[in-house]
């Protein structure tokens, strides 16, 4: 996610800003920018790369004044590059902006400004913003900053300047957190606590729509209808490395909560708001586009493997063309048969994991096209790929991969709806049943993530286990390999992930009493033989904690636990039910006091093979 700060105070404003996006780094961003009010107009400096590049310049080219903002930007929209950086200003710096969030809108506002002789000069949303305040520009701060608000459509967190009133900042945000903090003669804004933590710990919390007038002196808040809100003031007792983590204990638990967030940023760019038809307009497929692939090969490490293996569900059962899915590190020696009849598709968080590079490289040189789906916007596999889908998971801190795992499975569900519909195989029904049921997907996953004493419960009881079992069927399986991956890597259990079918063949020998399996049981077709396959491990007194929709009226009776989430599309509820898994590993690893965020012996990202 970007990180925004701004100042306006006594003190030297350029020097707060840093320091603020310096206690924002932990974000993960990949450029940084200041814009300051000096001398009857607004500078801008922004760098790509790290703070320190931005410092360097800063020293090369200073700016001074007593108010100003600042944004560490995690690419979305535009490579990472200086001109893409934040902030963003007219042709004449009349208006300057920095933002966090997706301006959904943008393309089309885009083409009318530069209609109106608009010129502008990065691929950023953003962008967008700031020509907007010059084009409805009324001369009053505030309400040239409401007519925009009334126009763009997205999520936002935002801080603007005006040449013309250079005591004063405005702020906004919808969808994307801001605050205000307050001081003694100065006040300032930011995304996070972390920011002005050591300025000040009293704070205004915005809430969406909210709008600030920040000055010197005072901070005056009102409503989306222009309403005064007497805002309360939020003293902030958290330390600073708490901060950090939004007051989470670590940063798995914060992005295990992203989830419903990421997912929905994810799933609106992809899904058009009015007819809710599913589009990739990076892609732009034809028919004739899809006509010439034999078979896709998708190709990943880990977690993203794993989404990979729900992919294969999909894209086999909505758009019927056979998919083989490879562990990058196998492809490559396998004398793979692929051609230019292949198409494949790499699945990485960091975008920089060599297995999946080396394996897509292999894959081109034998005449694939390639698409790769990540979501980190100018990483190495997203600059070899062919073409590149990005998800809004935003940076993920936590060695254990949670937020990027069911972005990528919801990039990877439209995708195969995408292809379905232009080859003819998805029906407008189907299509319609599962955009319905994904669009309620955050909602869902809000009532799995509030609802969690019986995980701790099952953690603590079950956290000291030597041997831990997942089972499924179908697309239940890869999603058992996920929730056996998520424990083994942050609490250290020995955990395995087996078919329900498979169990009987050799490995019911390890099921001895006490032995703890998680089945899980979202797939009816095949639910009555997941049942007879749970009868198998009862029997010998395995204690099977069971995953299923609330609905399922049998499940209580099959399994010693049950583990209940909303009833959903069968191709969506692997989205749903990883949540359980995920919160099942922390809290073993909680109970077994590992460290959670850096598990022995991993990387966040695998730059080795
Ligand atoms: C998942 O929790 C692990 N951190 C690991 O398996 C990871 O998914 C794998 O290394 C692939 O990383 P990538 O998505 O960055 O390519």
């Amino acid at each position: 996610m970007c990180g925004i700060v701004g100042y306006v105070g006594f003190q030297d404003a350029a020097e707060f800003l840093i320091e603020g996006l310096t206690k924002l780094e932990y974000r993960g961003y990949d450029s940084a920018g200041v814009a300051c009010y000096t001398d009857d107009r607004i500078e801008i400096r922004k760098k790509v790369g790290g703070i320190a590049n931005l410092t360097a310049y800063l020293q090369e080219r200073p700016v001074h004044g007593h108010i100003g903002i600042g944004h560490t930007r995690w690419a979305t929209h535009g490579r990472p590059s200086d001109v893409n950086a934040h902030p963003h200003g007219d042709e004449h710096n009349h208006y300057v902006v920095v933002h966090n969030g997706i301006i959904e809108n943008f393309m089309e506002l885009k083409r009318d400004l530069q209609a109106k002789g608009h010129v502008f000069v990065s691929e950023t949303d953003t962008e967008v913003i700031a020509h907007l305040c010059e084009e409805l520009d009324t001369g009053d701060f505030l309400e040239t900053v409401r007519k925009v608000l009334a126009t763009v459509e997205g999520s936002y967190a935002l801080a603007f300047m005006n040449r013309d009133f250079p005591d004063t900042l405005i702020c906004t945000k919808k969808d994307n957190p801001l605050i205000i903090g307050l001081g003694e003669g100065e006040n300032f804004i930011a995304s996070d606590i972390p920011a002005i933590i050591a300025r000040t710990r009293d704070t205004y919390i915005l809430n969406d729509g909210e709008i600030a007038v920040v000055t010197a002196a005072a901070v005056r808040v009102i409503d989306r209808e222009g309403r005064p809100v007497d805002k309360k003031v939020h003293h902030v007792d958290w330390s600073a490395a708490a901060a950090e983590k939004g007051g989470y204990e670590h940063f798995m638990l914060k992005e295990i909560y992203e989830q419903p967030k990421a997912i929905r940023d994810t799933m609106a760019m992809h899904i058009r708001r009015d007819t809710q038809e599913v589009y990739f307009d990076e892609l732009g497929w034809r028919p004739e586009d899809l006509q010439g692939i034999r078979k896709i090969l998708i190709t990943a490490c880990g977690t993203a493997y794993h989404a990979g293996l729900v992919a294969k569900y999909y894209i086999e059962q909505i758009a019927r063309i056979p998919v083989e899915v490879d562990i990058a590190s196998e492809y490559r020696y396998r004398e793979p048969l692929t051609d230019a009849a292949t198409f494949c598709i790499v699945i990485s968080q960091s975008g920089e994991t060599s297995d999946t590079l080396a394996a897509l490289k292999e894959a081109k040189r034998l005449g694939a096209r390639s698409l790769a789906i990540t979501n980190t916007v100018g990483s190495s596999i997203a600059r070899e790929a062919d073409a590149v889908v990005y998800t809004m998971a935003g940076p993920e801190i936590s060695v254990a991969s949670t937020k990027a795992y069911t972005t990528q499975v919801i990039a990877l569900l439209l995708l195969a709806v995408y292809m379905g519909r232009i080859n003819g195989k998805l029906s407008h029904a189907e299509e319609e049943a599962i955009v319905r049921d994904l669009l309620a997907v955050p909602e869902k996953c809000h009532q799995i993530l509030e609802d969690v004493d019986d995980l701790k419960t099952f953690a603590k009881n079950y956290g000291f286990a030597e041997d831990v079992f997942f089972i499924g069927r179908s697309i239940d399986y890869a999603v058992a390999m996920e929730g056996s991956l998520k424990l083994k890597e942050i609490s250290y259990i020995h955990a395995e992930a087996y078919a329900g079918g498979e169990l009987k063949h050799g490995t019911l020998a390890l099921v001895v009493s006490g032995t703890p399996i998680i089945a899980l049981v979202t797939q009816d077709a095949v639910k009555e033989k997941m049942y007879s396959n749970i009868q198998e491990v009862s029997a010998r007194e395995a204690i099977v904690i069971g995953i299923g929709f609330e609905d399922d009226p049998e499940l209580d009776h099959f399994v010693r636990h049950a583990i209940r989430i909303p009833r959903t599309h069968r191709f969506v509820a692997p989205i749903l039910a990883v949540l359980p898994l995920q919160l099942l590993a922390y809290y073993a690893a909680i109970t077994r006091g590992t460290d959670v965020d850096k598990p022995r012996n991993l990387a966040k990202s695998v730059t080795v093979e």
